[in-house]
């Protein structure tokens, strides 16, 4: 089941997924940082008795100073990456945890571990999506469910995210640059090994525990420096 808000784009890969997999690929359009698109979202997922994997995938980007930038959209973002994760994890796991089997996958960020400026609600939304899967995981655990949670913390990765940030991909080294099939494929390869965290790319993974562990002061130094702050169009 696809859900986004996109009707078109979404018919046009349901067929693109079926003609390649031979797999029923349906689709639903709901805005799931408005009420009824989430509501409706969320009540389908809890009628999927089959459900095998729900990937909280939708999300944006913003740019520019908290206080500067439009409240509407900040709301959104918190709307969006917050609470449709809250009710649609909710939904799933109510489905999941009887049956003893599945998974969640949170798409987060590895600016769950920058946590730059300019980029204030972003980082703050995917850090709360990286601890909620931190905290499900820990009760998974200790409930001795086989039921699998996992906050996928990417980098810079080939989509459209940027596009829609009004960011020029070229402003950013190549080097830095992930393919989202990759992303996938570690993403995956980590729910067979069982894991809550899934960094992917080794450059990603280094970058994470370095920024964990940088002074605040260093920190505003390397601001001036944020690729994603420069890569203007
Ligand atoms: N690309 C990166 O560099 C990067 C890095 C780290 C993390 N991420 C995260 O990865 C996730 C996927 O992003 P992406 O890179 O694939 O970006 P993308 O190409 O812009 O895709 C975003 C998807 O979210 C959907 N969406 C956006 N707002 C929505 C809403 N209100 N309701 C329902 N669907 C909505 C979009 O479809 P519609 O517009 O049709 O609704 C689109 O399918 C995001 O959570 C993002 O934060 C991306």
């Amino acid at each position: 089941m696809l859900i986004a808000r996109r009707g078109d784009r979404l018919e046009a890969l349901a067929k693109e997924l079926s003609g390649r997999h031979g797999v029923r690929a349906e689709w639903i359009e709901a805005d799931l940082a408005a009420e009824d698109g989430l509501a409706r979202a969320a009540a389908l997922i809890a009628g999927l008795q089959d459900l095998a994997l729900l990937v909280n995938n939708a999300g944006f980007g913003t740019r520019g100073y908290f206080h500067a930038g439009s409240l509407e959209e900040q709301e959104r973002m918190h709307r969006l990456h917050v609470m449709a994760t809250v009710r649609l994890t909710h939904a799933a796991l109510n489905v999941l945890i009887p049956r003893g089997a599945g998974a969640v996958i949170n798409v987060a960020s590895v600016a769950a571990f920058a946590r730059s400026s300019f980029n204030t609600s972003y980082c703050a939304t995917k850090s709360w999506m990286t601890v909620f899967t931190e905290g499900l995981h820990l009760e998974l655990r200790e409930m001795r469910s086989a039921v699998q949670v996992q906050a996928l913390c990417p980098g810079f990765t080939n989509s459209e995210f940027h596009d829609v940030l009004g960011v020029d991909r070229k402003g950013i080294a190549s080097w830095l640059w992930m393919k989202a099939e990759d992303v996938v494929e570690e993403s995956l390869r980590g729910i067979e090994r069982r894991k809550w965290l899934v960094i992917p790319g080794l450059v990603y993974r280094v970058f994470a525990i370095v920024m964990s562990k940088v002074p605040l002061r260093l920190r505003l130094a390397l601001e001036a420096r944020n690729p994603q702050r420069q890569a203007r169009r």
